[in-house]
């Protein structure tokens, strides 16, 4: 079954506003699995707008199903990850002043530099995936950089979906039969929500977990985070 790992970041834009403490995003993490999300995803950024650097510790000893940290890999992300050990990195090429992450890397000009990242990484015990288009080639060039997973990057099937579901989820389909057929284990996000998940989780063979943050914070105004973690762990199974 896919795992639903869930993005916090919106939450902590949230207390941001007030700098105070609420809401309280180490609470947030810790009910999130209590009501069933199966990880917990933060995108901490060179600006801090969202998660803050010094919120990891805080989140990484109370996680209790997987934490992944997502970003840039420059230095000062390196060492923050090293410090704090999560269970997922997620390597993302989104330059500092970027709004959201819209691209995958291109594994194939960036080789060397996310090879040595990857292992450095994995020495410290740490899963890295990569986040890429869906992309063939792409997922060839990132079996050689020898990480554990890639991240179907899914804002532009997201769009497209709603117009054409089939054109849509074609690459994805064979970007995610090449990854089964070398070995490489696949999740996938941005922009998924309740309507283009099931039909998205149910077409990717092998789709290990997806990570959602926008539209799962969103929906959760209306529904309550309980339940709205309910109903996207529904369209999974
Ligand atoms: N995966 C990656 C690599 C991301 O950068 C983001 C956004 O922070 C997501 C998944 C989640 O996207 P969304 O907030 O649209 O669900």
């Amino acid at each position: 079954m896919t795992k639903l790992s869930v993005n916090i970041n919106k939450v902590a834009l949230i207390r941001n506003a007030r700098g105070e403490n609420l809401p309280d995003l180490v609470q947030f993490a810790v009910d999130c699995e209590e009501f069933g999300a199966d990880g917990i995803t933060v995108h901490p950024r060179p600006d801090e707008r969202h998660v803050r650097y010094n919120d990891l510790p805080k989140l990484k000893d109370v996680v209790q199903t997987e934490l992944n940290i997502e970003g840039y890999p420059n230095e000062r992300f390196l060492s923050l990850v090293e410090k704090t050990i999560p269970h997922q990195c997620t390597l993302v090429p989104d330059p500092p002043g970027v709004l959201t992450s819209n691209e995958g890397w291109n594994t194939k000009e960036n080789a060397a530099f996310l090879q040595e990242i990857v292992n450095r990484l994995q020495s410290k015990g740490i899963r890295v995936s990569l986040f890429l288009n869906p992309d063939v080639d792409m997922v060839n060039y990132a079996k050689d950089t020898g990480t554990d997973r890639i991240e179907f990057y899914t804002g532009t099937f997201a769009r497209q979906y709603i117009q054409d579901s089939t054109a849509a989820i074609t690459p994805h389909i064979e970007a995610a039969k090449k990854a089964n057929e070398i070995g490489l284990d696949i999740n996938a996000g941005h922009d998924l929500n309740l309507n283009n998940l099931k039909f998205y989780a149910s077409s990717i063979s092998g789709l290990a977990e997806v990570s959602i943050g926008h539209a799962l914070i969103s929906d959760a105004l209306y529904y309550g985070i309980k339940n709205t973690i309910q109903l996207y762990k529904r369209l999974l199974t």
